[in-house]
């Protein structure tokens, strides 16, 4: 079973900005959750309970969310209002949060490495919180730490997207050892249209083996100069096995304001209907 989540959210989410200007971008809510909210819950269903985050200067309201507040809890004891934060008092009493600081912006191969006091030597998931992932019998991570408890081995999210947006994601290619599960055997981080492998794009899942750590303290800097973490699984599946999975489900890119706005209706249009 695996027991802890990285959650990389060093990050400054420019595109938001000036909403981002003194809050986190994972603190954006769709309806009345966070974004990284989200995240967190579809890490405990998928049985993990030590929430490991990779945060930066600015953050400290996502630590604040994931506490209790006693003045607000008091305020409100007893009103209708309380059981707004049942929800997330729940997965407080349930799992344990840990944080880390990311001091400079060298990719997310680095942030994930940063992370590495707090995981140690175990297999971990990794949740972007940006990406929004919704399915209403299994969340994505879920699924994917069932293939986990089968494979043993470091899994990736993928979903196919038009050709004319490879550019925006890390990109494999393999071949389909059954259906909906490729093994990998390339994998490039943000190619050109002409350059992409295939048009399978890697989304803001994963499950990794720690061995990956090992690999990111030797990843020289790739695509913008950043340490990728692209380029680390890449090795991993040139000296092992590593799985791409078409995954089940809906992805939201929250970190355009284009997705963010999609994502926005479309929960609300759950939640309404729903009622
Ligand atoms: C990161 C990864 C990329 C992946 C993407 C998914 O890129 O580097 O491989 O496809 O997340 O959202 P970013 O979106 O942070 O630029």
């Amino acid at each position: 079973m695996i027991q802890k989540c990285l959650f990389p959210a060093a990050g400054y989410g420019t595109r938001f900005l000036p909403a981002t200007k003194a809050m986190p971008k994972e603190m954006l809510p769709v309806g009345t959750k966070p974004l990284i909210q989200y995240g967190v819950e579809e890490a405990m269903e998928a049985g993990m309970r030590n929430m490991a985050f990779v945060t930066g200067r600015g953050k400290r309201a996502l630590e604040d969310h994931f506490d209790l507040n006693y003045e607000l809890e008091h305020q409100i004891q007893g009103s209708s209002k309380e059981k707004l934060l049942e929800e997330i008092r729940h997965l407080i009493e349930s799992c344990s949060f840990s944080y880390t600081r990311q001091n400079e912006m060298k990719g997310l191969g680095h942030a994930i490495l940063t992370g590495y006091p707090l995981i140690g030597n175990e297999p971990f998931g990794v949740v972007l919180a940006d990406d929004l992932c919704y399915n209403e019998e299994e969340g994505v991570l879920s699924q994917m730490a069932k293939l986990y408890e089968k494979h043993q081995c470091s899994i990736v999210a993928v979903m196919e997207v038009d050709p004319d947006q490879v550019h925006k994601y890390g990109v494999v290619a393999g071949e389909e050892i059954e259906p909906g599960l490729v093994r990998v055997s390339n994998m490039v981080e943000k190619p050109t249209k002409e350059q992409a492998p295939s048009n399978l794009a890697v989304i803001g899942r994963y499950i990794l083996t720690p061995g990956i750590f090992e690999i990111l303290r030797s990843t020289e800097p790739g695509f913008n100069g950043e340490i990728q973490l692209t380029d680390a699984i890449l090795a991993q599946a040139r000296s092992g096995k590593v799985l791409a999975y078409r995954f089940k489900g809906e992805r939201y890119d929250c970190g355009s304001i284009e997705g963010f706005v999609k994502a926005t209706t479309e929960f609300y249009a759950r939640i309404t209907d729903a009622d």
